[in-house]
């Protein structure tokens, strides 16, 4: 069963402009490390943020939060498989909220789906219960 579906459109330029304004400020706010290294070692430096922050905004409406003030941006991230898929990682808060929207008996996976072109970047997050007899079936 779908638990939620998120989407968000950002601007690359308008996060060029706050990278520009609030550099390391503004990226050890919202990014974790590894989405730091990722988007530093592109060409492309505002857009693979961009499609970042979309994924967490995406991810916070999926959850039915949406951003509200106190929550840590670091607990919604992206990391990306050997083929570039990117995967959606729940820690803290987020994790709670996952865990509380998910029936008991069931395993939640988040869904996630990036893309840009300049200037907008956008995400797509959906989350989806499995019974966990299911699962089980599927990995044994
Ligand atoms: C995946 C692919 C269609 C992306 O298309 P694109 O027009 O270049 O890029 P878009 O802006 O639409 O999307 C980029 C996002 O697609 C996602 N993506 C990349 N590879 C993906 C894959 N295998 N499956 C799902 N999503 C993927 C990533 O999230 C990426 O953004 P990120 O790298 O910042 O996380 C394209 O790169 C492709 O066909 N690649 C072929 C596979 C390949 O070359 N793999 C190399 C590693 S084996």
């Amino acid at each position: 069963m779908i638990l939620g579906i998120g989407t968000d459109l950002a601007n690359i330029e308008r996060i060029q402009g706050t990278l520009d304004r609030f550099g390391e400020r503004f990226k050890n706010r919202v990014f974790t490390e590894v989405e730091q290294r990722k988007a530093e070692r592109r060409k492309d430096i505002a857009g693979t943020y961009a499609k970042r922050w979309a994924a967490k905004e995406a991810c916070s409406k999926a959850l039915g939060t949406g951003l509200a003030m106190g929550i840590s941006w670091k607990d919604m991230h992206v990391t990306n498989l050997r083929t570039g898929q990117p995967v959606m990682q729940v820690t803290g808060w987020a994790k709670e909220r996952l865990e509380e929207m998910t029936p008991e008996g069931h395993e939640a996976t988040i869904h996630v789906t990036l893309t840009d072109d300049h200037p907008w970047a956008q995400a797509f997050v959906v989350i989806e219960a499995l019974p966990i007899s299911a699962v089980q079936g599927a990995s044994g």
